[in-house]
């Protein structure tokens, strides 16, 4: 089952902007998009910040790791130069005030965990419990599951994590490729959807997924052809680079 927004915009803004930044979120808000999904990464002093590499170089600048960096310093790196000098000053986000501009917006949240390699539970533990405590008063995910952001991790361990610290934050488990044990691996976690790699699903895999119960997620569909035949497959949603071509209403 899948009770959340279909059509997602990757990063914030997709290719659109800068990539884990607020002007990427308000890119998608200009395209329409109520449904974001970004990567959450802990900085050196254990505060969650929007961030895909672990290391500097491709969106900030220079050498040096976000686990050795402090919140203080991300915080004050430009992460929109290196897309575009317009975007120059763009920085990186603390992820608490990501969630409050979500709310505020009524932006729905794919929050990826996104861990530093040797960081999976101490990342999975403090962004479970940050979320946790910003989404106290909202209902449980029985009465109004769109309410609550979904998590979603490459790391097994991290969502293990997930499931201990906020167990009532639901679990999306990101599989690259799907493995011939996905269905147990989904029941260890208690997840409700399973994303994985468009360029890699059946259809067969998709049926046996819905069959199962699951919600399925593709990353990163950016052609509308390939998103309707998806679609057709039984995909319950997606996330898109090109914001631009496929909108949050689009249709198979
Ligand atoms: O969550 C879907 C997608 O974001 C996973 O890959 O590398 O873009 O974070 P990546
Ligand atoms: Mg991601």
């Amino acid at each position: 089952m899948w009770f959340y927004p279909k059509i997602i915009a990757h990063r914030g803004g997709g290719t659109l902007a800068p990539e884990n930044t607020f002007a990427g979120l308000r890119c998608g808000l200009e395209h329409g998009f109520r449904a974001v999904e970004f990567d959450v990464m802990l900085s050196a002093d254990n505060i969650p910040v929007l961030i895909h590499d672990p290391q500097f170089g491709r969106t900030v600048k220079g050498s040096g790791q976000v686990a050795l960096t402090q919140a203080a310093e991300l915080t004050s790196m430009d992460a929109g130069a290196w897309f575009n000098p317009a975007f120059a000053g763009e920085t990186v986000p603390l992820y608490e005030d990501v969630v409050a501009f979500c709310k505020e917006n009524g932006i729905w949240m794919n929050v990826e965990i996104k861990p530093a390699p040797g960081f999976e539970a101490i990342t999975a533990q403090v962004v479970a419990e940050t979320t946790s405590r910003l989404f106290a008063s909202e209902p449980g995910r029985e009465a109004r599951p769109a309410a609550l952001p979904l998590f979603s991790s490459f790391s097994f361990d991290a969502l293990a994590e997930a499931k201990m610290v906020a167990p009532g934050i639901p679990r999306g488990f990101l599989l690259d490729e799907i493995p011939a044990d996905w269905l147990a691996q989904l029941r260890e976690l208690d997840a409700v959807a399973l994303h994985t790699n468009h360029k890699k699903l059946t259809p067969e895999l998709a049926g046996a997924i819905k069959q199962a119960g699951y919600g399925l997620f593709c990353y990163t569909v950016n052609e509308p052809q390939r998103a309707r035949e998806l679609l057709s497959w039984g995909v319950d949603a997606f996330c898109t680079d090109r914001i631009d071509l496929i909108g949050p209403d689009f249709a198979a």
